[in-house]
């Protein structure tokens, strides 16, 4: 489980969280929601130990912060690396490339970067630099180093964002599909709600700096918030 309690964090005197709540059950594949510049992807950061907030706390039931992983929503690959080593990052704490390793360690990295490579349909692009690919397999290279690791905590900051719509489902499929493998607790934000809602245990909104809802898609469908509803109905068919 994880818990985050009155959350508050503001840039120059602009209050963008403004005691944000949020619990994950262990295991869980999450979803959050919110209108754009509305902290989602500060209250990831923060949930990921990457941002301090001015107040409030994040308590973890296990892994330390060696077994989180977040996804940024700008991908951040090194640009100078490539796709194998991005992916083999987490693995070889900062000793690139993983071609300078020796011996079993070399083995293993090499063995657990290559099935993530299937996984994600990147065998071939191994040794291409990221400015080679297209924004797709640029997500795909992302996700495939966000999960490499198996880490306890994955936080995916719109991870279709900018796709196309096969690309999307694609992308969207992967995520489910590795999260059942080993059921890492998953918080993920993303504007696609058609994909995100039908995938997710639990949806939690955020808005005004404060998670207004979470719930099940079930429940959202009875919420009557109006701000959420007209937010969610633009992109979701919440009477369907
Ligand atoms: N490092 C920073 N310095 C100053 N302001 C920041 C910083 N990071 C975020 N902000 C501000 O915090 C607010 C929330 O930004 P955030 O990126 O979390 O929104 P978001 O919900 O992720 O939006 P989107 O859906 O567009 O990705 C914005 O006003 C943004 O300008
Ligand atoms: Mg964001």
């Amino acid at each position: 489980m994880l818990e985050a309690r009155e959350i508050r964090k503001s840039f120059k005197g602009h209050s963008v969280l403004k005691g944000t709540s949020l619990s994950l059950e262990n295991s869980s594949l999450s979803g959050l929601i919110g209108p754009s510049g509305g902290g989602k992807s500060v209250l990831l950061k923060i949930l990921g130990s990457v941002v301090r907030p001015d107040s409030g706390e994040v308590s973890r039931n296990s892994g330390g912060e060696a077994s989180i992983s977040l996804m940024f929503q700008e991908g951040a690959l090194f640009d100078s690396l490539s796709v194998f080593d991005n992916v083999a990052f987490p693995l070889v704490s900062g000793k690139v490339p993983a071609s300078s390793l020796k011996g079993a360690v070399r083995d293993e990295v090499q063995e657990k970067v290559t099935a993530v490579l299937g996984r994600v349909g990147l065998t071939k692009a191994a040794h291409k630099m990221p400015a080679q690919l297209s924004g797709g397999m640029r997500r795909r290279v992302s996700l495939a180093r966000a999960l490499v690791a198996r880490p306890r905590l994955v936080l995916l900051d719109d991870p279709t964002a900018g796709l196309d719509p096969v690309a999307s489902s694609v992308i969207m499929n992967l995520i489910v599909e590795l999260h059942r493998e080993y059921l890492p607790t998953t918080l993920m934000v993303s504007h696609d709600l058609r994909r995100l809602f039908p995938v997710v245990d639990k949806i939690h909104a955020l808005f005004n700096g404060q998670i207004c809802f979470s719930g099940t898609l079930e429940e959202l469908k009875q919420f009557e918030d109006p701000l959420l509803r007209r937010f969610a109905s633009c992109r979701y068919d919440l009477d369907g």
